[in-house]
């Protein structure tokens, strides 16, 4: 059977066309985390986006129209989520003069026009109510203003929007630009062709964000190490009284069935062992660290603690891959922080080969300052979470094949 990645690996990338004289529009993903001041603090959505547009500028492309979303506006004007925003940096970053248009529909002429060097950068594609419809309309509207579809925004690629999904339908030619392959290579690595012993490091808040991925990725892991509030609703599953701690109850049931099929599927699941606990989070006053069957009445467990640290690090060091989704505890936090850090450099001095998904990981990765020696950071959180789930990414959907599948 055809796997989700191999499908997406065998549709057409802009190295299997030509883009000279044409009018190229290059879905983004420009959607990059802002501080209170509205500066851009990790800039590296633009970044992995210039192969892409220096192909097309290197291969003669007669105009470089850039699409992208920024933040989620409910469909109309809003000034802290205009792209305006970001093009002093993707200038700088390109070297390049990137004109902005704020209405691509009374510019249409312009973009238009061919005309060699010209790059444009499109106003917030969310500020158009068909956008999150996915409305045909807007999907014709775009396809208009070029010859050529081409999608990069590897990030948004789990939405079927019409910049992301509908506009393929009305282009001739539609492809996958460098970053969307690049990462489907580095699962398809970790995933389709990977040196086992294969680890899936798990965390975050919620399993019920996580449930579909859990369940399917049992028949693929080796191990499941599981940490951040997430561990709680298992942990509450093997019946330790969690109290204060953030745990789904809903879930408990679910949680034990995940523990039962990881046996059924001989998959060893790492649970924390210590937890750190407090009295609260945004005030802590108490803070300390106990077996995780106890936790103190009224307190809440917040991060994993040092034992625990020290069962998961001998579980990555003896993996071959290993693929992380999921803080484990609040890191933001600089108290709550040190299962997080500690985890993200265990991963990263093992000889595996690592791959993390998840702007939140990403981020802890980055403050850990290990960004460097993880083999590979994906620029997507949901979607590469539903990517590990086996899913065929609405991005991929409409792009063009390289051949008919068997
Ligand atoms: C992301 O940041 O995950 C992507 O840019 C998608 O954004 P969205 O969750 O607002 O669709």
């Amino acid at each position: 059977m055809t796997s989700n990645i191999t499908t997406m690996q065998n549709i057409k990338s802009l190295r299997d066309i030509d883009v000279e004289g044409k009018r190229v529009l290059i879905r983004v993903d420009f959607n990059v985390p802002v501080d209170s001041h509205g500066n851009i603090s990790d800039d590296r959505r633009i970044r992995a986006a210039l192969p892409t547009i220096n192909y097309c500028i290197d291969h003669n492309a007669c105009s470089i129209t850039l699409v992208s979303h920024f933040g989620r506006p409910k469909g109309k004007y809003e000034e802290k989520y205009s792209l305006k925003n970001i093009i002093k940096r993707l200038e700088r970053l390109l070297q390049k003069k990137v004109e902005f248009i704020e209405d691509f529909e009374h510019s249409k002429e312009e973009i238009a026009t061919c005309s060699l060097e010209r790059v444009f950068l499109l106003e917030n594609i969310r500020f158009h109510e068909g956008e999150k419809k996915n409305d045909p309309e807007l999907s014709k509207k775009l396809a208009s203003i070029c010859d050529i579809y081409v999608n990069d925004a590897f990030g948004t690629s789990h939405r079927k929007h019409a910049s992301t999904y509908g506009v393929a339908e009305f282009v001739e030619t539609k492809v996958a630009g460098f970053l969307m392959m690049k990462e489907i290579e580095a699962f398809s690595k970790a995933l389709e062709h990977p040196v086992r012993p294969i680890a899936l490091v798990i965390g975050g808040a919620k399993i019920s964000s996580k449930i579909t991925l859990l369940e399917s990725v049992l028949k693929k892991v080796d191990k499941l190490i599981i940490g951040g509030a997430m561990s709680n609703t298992f942990l509450r599953a093997l019946g330790y009284d969690m109290q204060a701690s953030l745990y789904e109850e809903e879930y408990i049931e679910i949680a034990a069935e995940v523990l039962q099929h990881a046996r059924e599927n001989r998959v060893k699941v790492y649970l924390p062992v210590d937890v750190v606990i407090t009295d609260s989070i945004e005030s802590p006053i108490d803070v300390k660290v106990v077996p995780a069957q106890d936790v103190l009445e009224n307190f809440k467990a917040v991060d994993i603690g040092p034992a625990t640290v020290k069962l998961f690090s001998e579980a990555i060091e003896l993996s071959n891959t290993i693929i992380w989704n999921g803080p484990m505890g609040i890191f933001e936090i600089d108290k709550f922080s040190k299962g997080t850090f500690k985890i993200a450099s265990a991963i990263a001095d093992s000889y595996a080969y690592t791959i993390v998904g998840g702007g939140d990981t990403a981020d802890a990765v980055d403050k850990a300052g290990e960004a460097d020696n993880f083999s590979f950071i994906s620029t997507g959180g949901g979607a590469s979470l539903e990517l590990l789930e086996g899913k065929i990414l609405p991005g991929f959907s409409h792009l063009d094949h390289k051949e008919e599948e068997q």
